[in-house]
This record gives structure tokens, sequence and C-alpha cells, in this order.
């Protein structure tokens, strides 16, 4: 890469495999320089129809360089489905694909999430390379290697580990990313910050980091936020126990989105789950000072939403969440800012007492 680009490569050692990853602003254009791209004989990049509207110039160049071919994606949330998966199964054999070929996923985490998927069944697995454009997508949803998509009865019910070989985090793609959009990134990245990612805590608390602004901060916080992620995830990559903290302000999150029928943004979900979750964690001891510190950071990002609820609707569905076991719902809780415990049985009445604490907050 250019050494007038600010760049950084890391390598995660999964236990399935090793990812590198490198992170940058401008560095999609160096994109035949970051990939061994003749160790596959046919590559083919599959780009969010939006993303290649908006930066076409510059996917084309780079893709033209290494030779692939490009397939569209209308990336909604509903083409994210298994059903729409086989005209693309289709569409790599017509075109000679075989175990030894890559897919290069472009756009948000809708994108690389479908693209993981047809990767990693396609021949029973291929080599996946993703370029993620959506704040969301860098420093979460392209980190990791959890890939899905929806079937009618639920949403990522099908679906696999399957890690990608490199992840190119070109931050200038930020630039034409709507607002509601990084919102739901900087919900992700806030809660990393919360759990543990603490040079990016500082970037959040100094102010560093706002909405809408590509600079020199928000490269340092998609790169410790993806350091974060992808170090978790060495640790416990099949999320047996220590990678369910990134599941902190979701228990609540999920029942959210469910209770607003998906009309809420995943982001503005997790951050309401974030401050229940934290009002939940102080009142079991977590220091007052640091619920303020989160609560003054959630709303100095202005991601929490004005909603109303009713506070048994969203107990009723937190016990139906997937990832509780048997009807007992389950709590990521801090003892304090960057210290989660995962597992936390909480009792019933201060869950309600702490659903109304937002309901009187905003
Ligand atoms: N695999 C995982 O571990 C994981 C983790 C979190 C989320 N996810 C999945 O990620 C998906 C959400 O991802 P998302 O928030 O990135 O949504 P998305 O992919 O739908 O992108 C959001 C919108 O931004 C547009 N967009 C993308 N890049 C852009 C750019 N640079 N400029 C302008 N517009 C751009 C897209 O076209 C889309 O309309 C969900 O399906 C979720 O299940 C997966
Ligand atoms: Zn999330």
């Amino acid at each position: 890469v250019d050494s007038k680009i600010n760049s950084e490569t890391i390598v995660a050692h999964y236990s399935s495999k090793q990812s590198t990853i490198t992170i940058g602003h401008g560095i999609f254009n160096f994109l035949v320089r970051l990939l061994p791209y003749s160790k596959w004989d046919v590559i083919g990049a599959i780009i969010s129809d939006r993303v290649y509207l908006l930066h076409r110039q510059t996917i084309d160049d780079s893709l033209q360089e290494i030779n692939a071919c490009i397939k569209g994606y209308d990336d909604t949330e509903y083409n994210k489905s298994y059903a729409y998966a086989e005209s693309y199964f289709n569409y790599l054999l017509h075109n000679q694909f075989s175990r030894k070929s890559l897919l290069i996923g472009i756009g948000g985490g809708v994108t690389t999430d479908f693209t993981g998927y047809l990767a990693s069944s396609y021949m029973r697995g291929i080599d996946i390379v993703y370029v993620p454009t959506t704040l969301l997508a860098m420093v979460d949803a392209s980190i990791g290697g959890k890939v899905a998509v929806n079937i009618e009865a639920g949403k990522n019910i099908i679906g696999h580990f399957h890690q990608p070989d490199y992840i190119i985090v070109d931050t200038g793609f930020l630039t034409t990313l709507p607002v509601e959009e990084w919102k739901c990134g900087m919900s992700e990245a806030v809660k990393h910050a919360i759990i543990g990612d603490s040079s990016s805590l500082n970037l959040f608390l100094r102010r560093e980091v706002s909405i809408g602004n590509v600079n020199e901060s928000l490269y340092h916080c998609v790169k410790n936020s993806v350091h974060f992620k992808a170090n978790i995830v060495e640790q416990d990559e099949f999320e047996k126990n220590i990678r369910s903290i990134l599941n902190y302000g979701h228990t609540v999150g999920h029942a959210i989105e469910s209770v607003f029928h998906y009309t809420l943004s995943h982001g503005e979900a997790v951050a309401v789950g974030m401050l229940v979750e934290s009002y939940i964690s102080m009142k079991m001891g977590m220091p007052q000072e640091d619920f303020e510190m989160i609560k003054e950071l959630l709303l100095y990002y202005k991601l929490l939403p004005d909603i109303s609820f009713s506070t048994s609707d969203i107990i009723d569905h937190m016990q139906y969440d997937k990832k509780n076991i048997k009807g007992t719902i389950l709590f990521v809780l801090l003892e304090k800012v960057g210290k989660p415990v995962i597992g936390q049985e909480v009792p019933g009445t201060l869950i309600t007492e702490a659903l109304n604490y937002y309901l009187t907050m905003v």
C-alpha cells in the first residue's frame, strides 16, 4: 500500500483459519497489492447495487486489475434470503466457479452476510474476501466469520461459521454513508468501547469521533473496534463463552426490535438495550458514574429513540430469544465499564424497573 496512506494490516489467528485484515483510507485502490489474486482460478465480486452506483469508478478500476467479474446485488434484508441465494449459486456454476475460486463481497452487512453464505455453501466452501462499506459492516458484520441468510420463519436462521480470508476495510467508502447508517455502526462501536475497547472509549469520551466525519480519529476508532472484536473471536471463535460478551445490549435490543416489528434500526434497538442493561448492571453493583458515562455517550450520539412500549411485551419476547435456554433470560451485565460478565440472571422486577426507567427518561 502507498506509504502516504495511513493503513495497518493485522492477521487474526482463529481456530479454523487465519484472516488478514487491512484497514486504511483509500486502500481499495490498491486491491491488486492486497490480494494474492493469482492463486484463484476465477474471481467474482458481488456488489451492493447502491454502493456500485456511488463508487463505480474506483470499484471498476480495482476489480479490473485482478480480473474479477462483477455481479450486482439488490441489498435489501428481504433479498438476504435462502431462496434468493439459489439464483446466485446457478450464476456461479454457469461462470465456471470451482473450489479454487474466490468471491468478494462489497457492501454493507447484508451484502457481506449474503456473499459469505454463498461462499460457505458453494461446493462445500470457497474462499471469501469482504470489502465492508458501512460502519456497521466494518466494525461488526465482516469480522468473526458468522454468515447467514433469512428464511420466512426467521432472520439469520440458515448459516455457518466461515471466516473470510481477507477483509479490506477502506474508510473512504463512508463518505457516502447516510446518517442513519452511521448511527447503526456507532451503536456497535460504542458497545465495543463499553465492554472493553478502551482506546475507542477515550476517543468517544473526548468527542473526537462524530457522525458523518471521516477523519483520522474515525480511522483509529474503526481500527480499535476491529482489533477488539477480532481478538475476542480469536479467543472463542464458536461462541462457547467469552464471545457472548458481544451480545451486551442485545438481550433487550432483540426484544425491542421484534416488538417494534423491525421498524426501528438494529442500532437504535441495541442502544436502548445497552441503556436498560446498564441500568440493571448499576442496580446490581456497577458504579453509578459508569452508568452516567454510558448514558451520556448514548445521548451525545443521539442513538436513543423516543419510543414507548409495554414492558411486559418486551419481557415476553425476551423469553423466546434463541440465545436463551429454556425460558431463563440471560444477560451480559457490567461489573464496571470494560468488565462485562456473561450469563447473568436478573429478577423480573428489576427488568421491569429498568425498562420503566427508559420510558421516563426519553
Ligand atoms: N455476520 C455478523 O456477525 C453480523 C453482525 C452484525 C450484523 N450482521 C448483519 O448485517 C446486516 C446489517 O448490515 P448494515 O447495517 O451494513 O446494513 P446494509 O447492508 O443493509 O446497509 C445499509 C444501507 O446502506 C447502503 N450502503 C452500504 N454502503 C454504503 C456506502 N458506502 N454509502 C452509501 N450507502 C451505503 C446499503 O445499500 C443499504 O441500503 C443485517 O442483515 C445483520 O443481520 C451480521
Ligand atoms: Zn448488533
